[in-house]
């Protein structure tokens, strides 16, 4: 096999089957706030991929300000589903020294009639876990 060529039309990884509802692109829009900062409305696309085989998905993140267009948050990492069902998330975000300051963050995915929704939540050295982020999101 021509080893600079990626294989093609392999299987996803058996732990990813599952999950493969994930795959592709989301895209939908939020709302964001906290006790310290102004609310504000946000457009989003997520997008999921997995490499045949890899028992890994990949995630790309984007928003976007709704009015304007104008670039906001960005993030990118690795979904990782483990044995005991539970999934390790590992992201770097594109403001990377707000996260250091960052406490404590959850974030609840849930899938509703089809679409993709989400809470984010966090705590800062300041504040207490309070929500930050909703979003609802469809497969495109
Ligand atoms: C888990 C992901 C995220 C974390 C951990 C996070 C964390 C934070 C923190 C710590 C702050 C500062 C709060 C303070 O000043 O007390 C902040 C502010 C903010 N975040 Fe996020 N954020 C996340 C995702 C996002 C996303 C996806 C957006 C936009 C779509 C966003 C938009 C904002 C905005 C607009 C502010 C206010 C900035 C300002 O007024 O200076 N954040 N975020």
């Amino acid at each position: 096999m021509d080893s600079v060529t990626p294989p093609s039309a392999a299987a996803v990884h058996p732990v990813i089957v599952p999950l493969s509802y994930l795959l592709g692109t989301w895209r939908g829009q939020g709302e964001g706030g906290y006790p310290t900062i102004n609310s504000f409305s946000y457009g989003e696309e997520l997008h999921f991929s997995s490499n045949p085989g890899k028992p890994v998905i990949a995630y790309n993140q984007k928003t976007w300000k709704l009015n304007s267009g104008e670039p906001m948050h960005a993030e990118s990492g690795y979904w990782r589903p483990k044995p005991d069902g539970t999934i390790e998330v590992v992201i770097a975000q594109s403001t990377g020294i707000v996260e250091v300051q960052v406490k404590e963050i959850s974030r609840d995915f849930e899938l509703v009639n089809g679409d993709l929704s989400y809470v984010v939540q966090m705590a800062t050295n300041l504040t207490g876990i309070q929500p930050h982020l909703k979003a609802l999101l469809k497969k495109l």
